[in-house]
């Protein structure tokens, strides 16, 4: 290959080129064990030590111009992560996802320049009703992305399933997906319409978006 080439080329990752097919043709990718069972643990304990330190609030629907607090919309806490002060288990976290933005940006040509993410936890017996991560105002929210801390043994009965609201040949269709530990869900930020189902026990996540411009 002429060196110059063989300077600029990249690797394929085959995870990666599976959760842009995924995307591509359904809107939407499932990652089974994106982070590891460790990183979940460590990610998962960053979490509990920030909701203990009760950094957490009410998380407010819309954004900072119209936030008012909807208890009936949505009822799990959040706590804003901030990279450029992110303990040793955040930049790991901070890491992956940097990792799969240049992927993205090299290969979709994305032009993801921002992010942002969220710790979530949704109390017993809360829920996010049927919504769209876009905002009338903003619509910067390209890709969501989220990734359940649960403890391992999380079972269907506990609740909080994502169910992602889809089109197929213009008939509805329900996609649900359980909140198993370490697992990631991808989707498309202005077309997909998801909840999440009421949680019969304490369901912990983080939630993030990849934006343009
Ligand atoms: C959200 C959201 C889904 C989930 O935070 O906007 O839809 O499964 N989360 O936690
Ligand atoms: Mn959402």
């Amino acid at each position: 290959m002429n060196p110059i080439f063989q300077d600029i080329a990249f690797e394929e990752n085959p995870l990666y080129e599976t959760i842009i097919n995924d995307i591509v043709s359904q809107k939407y990718a499932i990652v089974e064990n994106f982070f590891d069972e460790k990183e979940v643990q460590l990610l998962r304990q960053s979490l509990i030590d920030k909701h203990k330190e009760d950094a957490f609030k009410k998380a407010a629907i819309g954004n900072k111009l119209n936030a008012t607090i909807v208890k009936t919309i949505r009822g799990d806490v959040i706590l804003w992560m901030d990279e450029s002060n992110a303990n040793t288990t955040e930049k790991l976290f901070f890491d992956k996802i940097n990792n799969l933005v240049s992927y993205l940006n090299r290969t979709c040509f994305l032009g993801i320049l921002h992010k942002e993410f969220h710790y979530a936890l949704y109390p017993k017996g809360t829920f996010y009703k049927r919504h769209i991560d876009t905002f009338q105002n903003d619509d910067r929210r390209k890709l969501s992305f989220v990734c359940y801390l649960n403890e391992s043994g999380w079972l269907p009965e506990n609740g909080g399933e994502l169910v992602l609201y889809l089109d197929d040949n213009g008939k509805e269709i329900e996609k649900i997906i359980y909140p198993f530990p370490g697992r990631v869900v991808i989707f498309k930020s202005q077309i997909i319409e998801h909840e999440v189902k009421p949680v019969k026990t304490e369901r912990l996540s983080i939630t993030g978006w990849l934006k343009t411009r």
